[in-house]
């Protein structure tokens, strides 16, 4: 089956099918991923918290999203595949925009990059990366990078100036051709009203049923994260899952039942004898006869 294509959210909004997106940031849980339906997958910034135990997104890298998007990449072969710009990787320059976005796309791997808020700039740098080629997926709503500015995780749309500045927003992400908008933590009320206003394909995180998809953080899926958002629900209890795993490698390492047999290779005791005559007869020939190994 080949990879997903930008299209699947058109096809799934026409068809009013709910688009499933998940973040992901290593090899071994995208190889999971691939085997379920799940469409699309975000390497998001959120992996300096899940991952770097960052209390935000701010201090996250390129080189992390890079690095975590190629292991995401190699690991998958159906979902598409989108890379968060982390912070200050396009609010600095419009070229460094550029050229970071592209690093996301030649070297990460991804199919599309994610940007956080629309000033005039971030427009202008989201119109000229859809038309050189790279589809954008905007970031509305509470947009995390910017929570020294929020005063902390907070939800927004809930006044009217706050609604003006999302509707402007969406309007301005729909004319400089952006197919898919993720909108975080607005009220239930607006996603949905955002969604049967406009083309693009809203992906929802805290912003209630309405939306076209939704995307939620794979350690709240799994049940490992360190704290629970109210917009999240573990589907499983991984965490006392990995626990039990964990306390029965440690019991059995110490009570001598792991590594049994089946986890071993062995070797003839004669064959490790040879191996140190060998070496004594090298040591002998650089160092006259002492022996090498001193028994
Ligand atoms: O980084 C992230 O995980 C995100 C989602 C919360 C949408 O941006």
């Amino acid at each position: 089956m080949a990879r997903n294509t930008i299209d699947i959210f058109r096809k799934a909004k026409t068809a009013r099918r709910k688009v499933t997106m998940v973040t992901c940031y290593d090899y071994s849980m995208a190889r999971l991923i691939d085997q379920t339906d799940i469409d699309t997958i975000l390497i998001g910034d959120s992996l300096g918290m899940t991952m770097l135990g960052y209390d935000s997104t701010v201090p996250v890298t390129m080189d992390d999203i890079v690095r975590a998007t190629q292991a995401v990449v190699r690991g998958t072969t159906k979902p598409f595949i989108v890379a968060d710009m982390p912070f200050w990787s396009y609010q600095a320059s419009f070229e460094e925009g550029m050229r970071n976005a592209a690093r996301l796309v030649a070297e990460g791997g991804a199919q599309a990059v994610k940007i956080e808020g629309a000033t005039q700039a971030t427009i202008l740098l989201v119109k000229e990366l859809i038309s050189h080629g790279i589809p954008v997926v905007s970031h509305l709503g509470l947009t995390p990078q910017s929570i020294n500015e929020f005063g902390g995780f907070k939800a927004q749309g809930k006044e009217v100036n706050q609604i003006s500045e999302i509707l402007l927003a969406c309007e301005q992400m729909a004319d400089a051709g952006v197919k898919v908008v993720v909108l975080e933590c607005v009220p239930a009320e607006l996603a949905k009203h955002l969604t049967l206003t406009f083309p693009f394909s809203t992906i929802g995180i805290g912003a209630g049923p309405d939306c076209d998809g939704e995307v939620q953080v794979i350690h709240d899926v799994l049940g490992i994260s360190a704290f629970k958002p109210k917009h999240a629900r573990n589907f499983v209890d991984g965490a006392s899952v990995f626990l039990e795993a964990l306390r029965d490698y440690d019991a059995q390492v110490k009570a001598k039942t792991f590594p049994t047999d089946e986890n071993t290779s062995h070797v003839d005791e004669k064959i490790i004898s040879n191996a140190e005559d060998y070496l004594d007869g090298l040591f002998d020939s650089f160092y006259g006869d002492d022996d090498f190994l001193d028994n």
